[in-house]
């Protein structure tokens, strides 16, 4: 099966999503309950929209070397730099024809069997985070994503993930601005310096906080002892207005300097993305959205599918601009309009 055939097979089955043939966030807009975007419903395309004005420096006057694209995290080797994102509640967004157990199965081992790993999503139904976990463990490895709740709650899925086998933990810090978050009693949303600190002590593993957008939110993770930032703006799904992640990475890449790695996700389709990701500076980074196209239209096979796609168009990025491995793929490899 091919990514293109994945595609055709989930369309129609996807509720408001149309598995378009690009996922690049105009045919959903602002639909939610939905794949789309908050509001105006225009962040998601801007993500994807920053990607195309990013050109690859050709240059094949180099030693032959071939190209290698694995990747080493906290212990553990994978693939391709390529995680897929965490998305939950799909019943709600994708309608009907996975229930949360069977999608986050079919997608955790789906990404397992193709050299990568996948980050699993939360939500108000406490099932949601289970459906992530129980999937890990299926799985062998995956990253349970737990949202900003009120303290004693995210104490709780800490330990319901530890208990399932976690290696790595992460945390969507920007869901604040989910509706159903701000909402709750006792309050959940944003969170301290130190109350992180606290849930990063606790969890004793990575602690990957996701949703970081500038230079300041990223000292701001350090300060609070998160061994990784994922900068994403949620694909627009919690604030519209806000810049493309393509936009913002580089002066967050600066900033933390090395000092913890960078994943980054929002509008990534392809692995010419995914190397001028890693050119401005990411280590990794999360795809999310034609994630869920592949797992509707080919279940595990299409999760395979889609990730052979972006490791030949990784290879073929790395090749054409004498890149052997992933640490060679620098600024000066890409350019601007
Ligand atoms: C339907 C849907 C559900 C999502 N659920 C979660 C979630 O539970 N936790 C989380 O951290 N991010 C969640 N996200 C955000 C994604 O992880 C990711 O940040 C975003 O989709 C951007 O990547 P993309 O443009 O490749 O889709 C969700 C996104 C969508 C579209």
């Amino acid at each position: 099966m091919t990514y293109e055939e994945a595609l055709r097979a989930a369309r129609g089955n996807m509720g408001k999503c149309h598995a378009c043939p690009v996922c690049n966030g105009l045919a959903c807009k602002n639909t939610i309950p939905g794949p789309g975007a908050k509001g105006t419903g225009t962040v998601a395309a801007r993500n994807y929209d920053a990607w195309q004005n990013i050109y690859l420096n050709m240059d094949t006057i180099a030693p032959n070397l071939g190209v290698d694209t694995a990747f080493e995290l906290f212990g553990e080797r994978f693939d391709l730099p390529v995680f897929t994102a965490p998305i939950g509640a799909v019943t709600n967004h994708y309608g009907s024809k996975y229930d949360e157990y069977t999608y986050d199965a079919l997608i955790a081992c789906g990404a397992r069997e193709a050299g990568i790993a996948a980050f699993t999503g939360d939500g108000l139904n406490e099932m949601f985070f289970e459906a992530g976990c129980t999937a890990m463990e299926k799985a062998g490895f995956a990253v349970p994503t737990v949202k900003p709740w009120h303290r004693d709650l995210v104490f709780k899925k800490i330990d319901y993930a530890k208990s399932k086998g976690a290696k790595w933990i992460a945390m969507d810090i920007d869901a604040s601005g989910l509706p159903f978050l701000k909402s709750m009693t006792p309050p959940s949303g944003p969170k301290t310096v130190e109350e992180l600190r606290e849930f990063a002590d606790y969890a004793g593993m990575p602690f990957i906080l996701k949703g970081i957008m500038t230079p300041a939110g990223a000292e701001k993770a350090i300060a609070a002892g998160a061994s990784a930032i994922v900068v994403s703006n949620h694909g627009g799904r919690v604030l519209d207005h806000t810049p493309a992640t393509a936009r913002v990475l580089r002066a967050i890449a600066e900033t933390v300097d090395g000092r913890i790695p960078i994943f980054v996700d929002g509008g990534i389709r392809t692995g010419y993305d995914v190397f001028k990701a890693l050119a401005l500076g990411a280590d990794a980074v999360l795809i999310g959205r034609p994630f869920v196209c592949a797992v509707y239209g080919g279940g595990a096979e299409g999760v395979r599918a889609y990730a052979d796609k972006l490791r030949s168009e990784l290879r073929d990025a790395m090749e054409m601009t004498g890149c052997a491995t992933l640490a060679d793929i620098t600024y000066d490899r890409i350019c601007h309009e």
